[in-house]
């Protein structure tokens, strides 16, 4: 039913094609509030998640979306595979091409790495996210929520805020609100800004209180500490300050807007204890959008069976 092989980079696929995963995942999540939660679409097929740096969400979200279409799931991670001995991703690619998978989730700090797969498997690849390049599964499971709570994209405001020239999620689901019609903004310090902000297609903001009044959604990235290199924040009690979202800000925020974050949450620093378990927080919301949405990619890679989804 997709006209790709493969899953690794959003700005490949059309808004039908982005809506048909959707309209799939919402088929899908009926099947997660069953007190049985197994269909047989996937019986006989092999997934293994090949996740090179760590995860809880995507890589178990993967697992439990495999096994629930009946799958047989292999989870295989740095520390306990050869790769720790010195193997190459391409010699561990080919190894696992050798057992013949069908699909292989792959994360990777290395930009690139699931194109690389896509020359030493025979499998569908998704990216389970590259380095600061890509994280489509997190933009379509975005994407799902927010349409849960608006209905739809057309005119939405969407600030995502903090730190985006390291964000995989910012890089995949900028380009996937644009597809759907929203209006994304990028917000935060010149230090965590790409270099050309513009080329990213959003607008820009380096300051959170001019436009916070004005959003539908803030989404709150993760400062990821592992990838900051020198000193871009004087210290995260400042940045907190400037960018975080406590019990304030949340009061400047429309009635309606809503807060999310892909995880894990760096309590204190994006969020507050008090607005990251507030109602307008969706971000377990988003974590149960994970499964279905997950179902749905895999599924729809698959050949997509009209009784697939149902049976
Ligand atoms: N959002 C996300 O990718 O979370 P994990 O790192 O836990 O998979």
């Amino acid at each position: 039913m997709l006209k790709h092989s493969h899953l690794i980079d959003i700005t490949e696929y059309s808004p039908e094609e982005i809506y048909e995963i959707l309209d799939t995942a919402k088929s899908f999540s009926e099947v997660n509030s069953r007190s049985i939660k197994k269909l047989p679409t996937l019986r006989g097929r092999t997934v293994i998640n090949l996740f090179l740096e760590p995860s809880t969400r995507t890589r178990t979200s993967f697992e439990i979306a495999g096994k629930r279409l009946s799958a047989d799931v292999i989870n295989f991670s740095a520390s306990s595979s050869s790769t720790k001995k010195g193997e190459s991703l391409a010699d561990t690619a080919e190894t696992l091409a050798a057992m013949n998978c069908d699909i292989c989730i792959v994360r990777s700090k290395m930009e690139g790495a699931p194109w690389l797969l896509t020359r030493h498997m025979n499998s569908h690849i998704i990216n389970g996210g590259d380095g600061c390049h890509q994280h489509p599964t997190q933009a379509l499971l975005d994407a799902y929520t927010i349409r849960e709570q608006f209905g739809g994209f057309e005119g939405l405001k969407v600030g995502i805020v903090g730190d985006v020239a390291h964000s995989r999620v910012a890089g995949s689901l900028v380009p996937l609100l644009k597809m759907l019609g929203a209006e994304p903004v990028v917000i935060g310090p010149a230090t965590l800004m790409p270099s050309c902000p513009d080329l990213l297609g959003a607008n820009h903001s380096y300051l959170l209180d001019d436009v916070l009044p004005d959003l539908d959604v803030v989404y709150m990235l993760r400062i990821q500490m592992e990838r900051l290199e020198g000193q871009p924040l004087p210290s995260l009690r400042e940045y907190s300050m400037l960018y975080g979202i406590d019990m304030k800000r949340l009061g400047m925020m429309k009635p309606d807007a809503i807060i999310m974050h892909p995880g894990p949450i760096n309590r204190g620093v994006e969020l507050s204890a008090e607005a990251a378990d507030s109602p307008r927080a969706k971000i377990l919301d988003q974590v149960n959008a994970g499964v279905a949405v997950r179902m749905a990619a895999m599924y729809l890679l698959l050949g997509g069976e009209s009784d697939g989804i149902t049976a």
